[in-house]
């Protein structure tokens, strides 16, 4: 019962309580009598596939090819294009890998090769002295302080696709679209106070011709070494050369647009372009600020896309948690205005829909020396892979793993640190949690405040692993104003 931290003492709170004996469900803060809602998840592949039928079930979705075991068993130790796996679900085990001994686990060649046409030599990739150097210096940018300098920005994206939709919402819409423009915006904004009315689309059409063509691992992908050029990296390396140049584009635009000397910080532009290494007083250059915009854009949006589609997804299929997290966002809006402290309840209908659907589905990892986990041996270039997909449904960690219940997040006892990671963990730990989980937090409010959600198109829509964890297909949806 880890995922659920220490199981209440249901005696003692029957006794405890001046009104009537609550029932179990109660105790725990669920509705009585009522099944939780199962989402659609894909099957399961069988545990015993060939190598090469797993190569061809991982480019479809890492998601569909893991079989039962992984979603019970502590370890799973496998072999794969001649090196060693290990997937990790003994929190104590992820413990050693992300906290412990972090500094012998860096992203793989696979990963690297794949991002960094998009994302430079930013924090996501960097490794060694330049990532310890990086993250000091942005640390600063994204506290919980910075953020709410940044809040302005996100309200007003909100309201704005919130009118829009009002406007449209006699016909289906497509949320997940409206979702992806929202955040996109949001990091527009955020990132440079400008709306993205003009360069969203190209924005957009670069997210999307990446994703689509450039994302998906190949066979040499996997298999070449980093410095050896895989067919793939020809046409990434000519993506890179158009990216930086808009990215470059973005960031002349937005300093024509001026800073006032000594005016506080508009936007993460001046946040990241006025940040030092609190160490060696270094600034970035052009090229690294570059990166660092390129990295929180792109790491930023579609994620929370992804997390704000699957929220709003799961509550048109459950209109009883809709109309609490309605009930909530009405007495939390003081004066037309809403008040994130008290938006408890649509926070925690966000952290279940990460933990059932985590836009980061996977967390790998290279070991860079030999060392021992669990007491197994691991080998250099050893690939060690945290799952969030299978730690939030292992049979082990959950009870009812793969039902949505959010009151399991309003206990006042957080689930296990290392069994609960839609944002990673350890030194790595994503540097915009906190900025992500106040935008979807809000955006999620702003969207049940002002609209009934139900779903037009009632197939199950499956989740599929494509970077992030996102739907086979955008189902159409109905929304009525409340
Ligand atoms: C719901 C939204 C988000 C999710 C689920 C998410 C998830 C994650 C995860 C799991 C990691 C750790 C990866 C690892 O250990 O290998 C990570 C890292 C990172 N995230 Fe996020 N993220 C989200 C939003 C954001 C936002 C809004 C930003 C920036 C504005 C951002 C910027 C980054 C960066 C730069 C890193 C790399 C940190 C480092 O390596 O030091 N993310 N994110």
């Amino acid at each position: 019962m880890r995922g659920f931290g220490r199981i209440p003492d249901i005696a003692a709170l029957i006794r405890a309580t001046k009104v009537a004996p609550m029932t179990i469900a109660e105790a725990y803060g669920m509705p009585a009598a009522r099944a939780p809602l199962v989402p659609p998840s894909p099957p399961r592949a069988p545990d015993d596939m060939t190598m090469f039928g797993r190569m061809k079930a991982i480019r479809i979705s890492p998601i569909g090819s893991w079989g039962q075991r992984a979603y019970e068993e502590d370890i799973v130790q496998g072999r794969f294009l001649g090196r060693n796996s290990f997937i990790l679900n003994a929190p104590d085990a992820i413990k050693h890998v992300l906290v412990d001994n972090y500094e012998n686990y860096t992203r793989t060649p696979a990963g690297i090769r794949v991002l960094r046409p998009i994302l430079g030599q930013g924090l996501l990739i960097a490794e060694g002295r330049a990532w310890k150097h990086q993250r000091r210096t942005l640390a600063p940018a994204f506290t919980p302080r910075a953020v709410m300098t940044l809040v302005p920005h996100m309200l007003a994206a909100t309201d704005e696709t919130v009118a829009k939709l009002r406007a449209a919402s006699n016909a289906p819409v497509d949320l997940r679209e409206a979702m992806q423009r929202m955040t996109l915006e949001i990091a527009g904004r955020t990132m440079f106070s400008f709306g993205m009315d003009r360069h969203g689309a190209a924005l957009r059409d670069f997210v999307m011709e990446y994703g689509e063509r450039l994302a998906h691992p190949h066979f040499l992908d996997l298999l070449l070494p980093l410095g050896w050029p895989s067919p793939q990296d020809l046409s990434r390396a000519r993506f890179r050369k158009r990216w930086t140049a808009f990215v470059g584009m973005l960031m002349a635009e937005r300093r024509a647009a001026g800073k006032t000397a000594g005016a506080p910080a508009r936007d993460l532009f001046d946040l990241m372009g006025d940040a030092r290494d609190p160490e060696t007083g270094e600034a970035f250059t052009d090229a690294q600020l570059g990166d660092q915009i390129a990295t929180m854009i792109l790491a930023g949006h579609e994620t929370t896309a992804t997390a704000l589609f699957w929220a709003l997804y799961l509550l048109a299929l459950d209109p009883a948690i809709q109309q609490d997290v309605a009930d909530e966002v009405e007495g939390a809006t003081v004066d037309g205005t809403l008040d994130i402290e008290r938006l408890k309840f649509t926070r925690a209908v966000m952290d279940e829909t990460m933990r059932l659907y985590p836009p980061a589905f996977l967390i790998a990892r290279a070991a860079s020396g030999p060392d021992t986990i669990a007491g197994l041996p691991v080998k250099k270039k050893d690939v060690i892979l945290i799952a969030p997909w299978l730690l939030h449904r292992h049979e082990k960690l959950w009870r009812d793993p793969n039902a949505f219940i959010p009151s399991r997040f309003m206990t006042g006892t957080p689930p296990d640190r290392f069994a609960y990671l839609p944002f990673g963990v350890g030194a790595r730990v994503c540097i915009g949690a906190h900025f992500a989980l106040v935008e979807a937090t809000l955006a999620l409010a702003k969207m049940i405040g002002a609209f009934h959600v139900g779903l037009v198109d009632k197939e199950p829509v499956m989740p599929i692993g494509v970077v992030t964890t996102q739907p086979d297909r955008s189902p159409m949806f109905a929304i009525t104003p409340r």
